[in-house]
């Protein structure tokens, strides 16, 4: 059984992560964390059964656990993972206080760092792609809800050196629950239903650092992501579309057959046939990646459009994904194919 800890248990990422714990058959839940609800129960938070205590952040018996799970905000993740890692435990972080490599980078994006000896020890959450590095960590960064599709769409063509120009377009559309629990006014159910807004537009969204970072990663040169995150009028699901220039004497049949060949086996990625197209409804409630394309119409012009459930393959999913890598269990276990 692995003992697994739960930082911020209360806020959406981690209400998907407890879930999941509680119907894995090697996890054991050993504490849930919150600042708010400390002292309180799970049920009387979450219209759920879970009759847990929820404990306040500095109490949690870390010495107890294998793994702590932080899902918890950037800025205060980076402090926890430290004291995790200096109590013998593994850690995954679903912030994005570990993503970037260049502390400088994360100093621009979002503060100094408060733990910046660690950064080089993380390794990048993306499962599929980086599996034997997630076996042998102690810390994992989870990717961003945003980033996971378009990385996953996209590495097979950068790794054969498809992809033509240096600026990709990704146009995606996040459900609410991305945003997490607590409520603002762009949030607010009676300024999102019936609405439909972009953000963020302008390279201003802290994800794109991360995907420039990743996808100048998979191939031989630097790429730069031109992004367009929207707030859909739903609560949860991400539709990336992804506008990209490749190699023209691929087909779509060669595109699609490479990206079965790069993820054969693989349970969590679903790939369409030509003519369908992904949908949120393909993936939302499960720990899927789907993924299709279709000509633009235009020489050498391809669209990839990829769907994820943000809570689950976007967040907790794939971290739990991971923590079944990091233990040698089966990677399914805990969670919808
Ligand atoms: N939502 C998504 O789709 C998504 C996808 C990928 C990654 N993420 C990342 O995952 C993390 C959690 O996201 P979320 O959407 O679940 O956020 P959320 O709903 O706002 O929940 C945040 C949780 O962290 C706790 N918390 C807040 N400040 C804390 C502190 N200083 N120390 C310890 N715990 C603290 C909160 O506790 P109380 O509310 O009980 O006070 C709550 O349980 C964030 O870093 C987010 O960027 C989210």
């Amino acid at each position: 059984m692995v003992k697994v800890g739960i930082f911020g248990a209360t806020g959406y990422a981690g209400y998907e992560l407890v879930k999941a714990i509680l119907r894995h058959p090697e996890a054991e839940l050993v504490f849930a964390s919150s600042t708010s609800y400390a002292g309180q129960r799970y049920k009387d938070v979450y219209p759920c059964p879970y009759d847990l205590p929820l404990i306040a952040p500095e109490e949690a018996p870390l010495e107890q656990v294998d793994v702590a799970f932080l899902c918890t905000p950037h800025g205060a993740s980076a402090p926890l993972a430290q004291r995790v890692l200096q109590a013998g435990a593994k850690c995954i972080d679903l912030s994005a206080d570990f993503r970037l490599r260049d502390p400088a980078i994360y100093a621009r994006w979002y503060r100094e760092h408060p733990v910046p000896q660690l950064i080089n020890e993380a390794v990048y959450g993306l499962t599929e792609i980086y599996r034997q590095q997630i076996a042998q960590a102690r810390l994992v960064a989870n990717p961003g809800c945003y980033p996971t599709g378009p990385l996953l769409a996209l590495y097979p063509f950068l790794r054969k050196n498809l992809v033509r120009g240096e600026q990709i377009i990704i146009d995606a559309k996040s459900g609410v629950s991305g945003a997490g629990a607590k409520p603002s006014l762009k949030t607010h159910f009676v300024n999102v239903h019936d609405s439909f807004s972009a953000y963020n537009v302008g390279r201003s969204h802290r994800h794109v650092p991360e995907m420039e970072q990743e996808l100048s990663r998979y191939g031989e040169q630097p790429r730069q992501v031109i992004f367009t995150p929207h707030l859909l009028p739903i609560s949860r699901g991400i539709l990336s579309t992804i506008y990209v220039s490749l190699d023209p004497s691929w087909n779509q049949e060669q595109l699609l057959d490479l990206w079965h060949e790069t993820y054969a086996g693989e349970p969590f990625i679903q790939i369409l046939e030509s003519g369908k197209l992904a949908t949120l409804a393909h993936a939302n409630y499960t720990n899927r990646c789907v993924l299709s394309l279709a000509p633009a119409g235009v020489e050498g012009r391809f669209i990839l459009i990829t769907a994820i459930d943000n809570l689950l393959k976007g967040a907790s999913g794939q971290a739990l994904q991971n923590m079944n890598v990091m233990f040698g269990l089966e990677e399914t276990l805990g969670l919808v194919a």
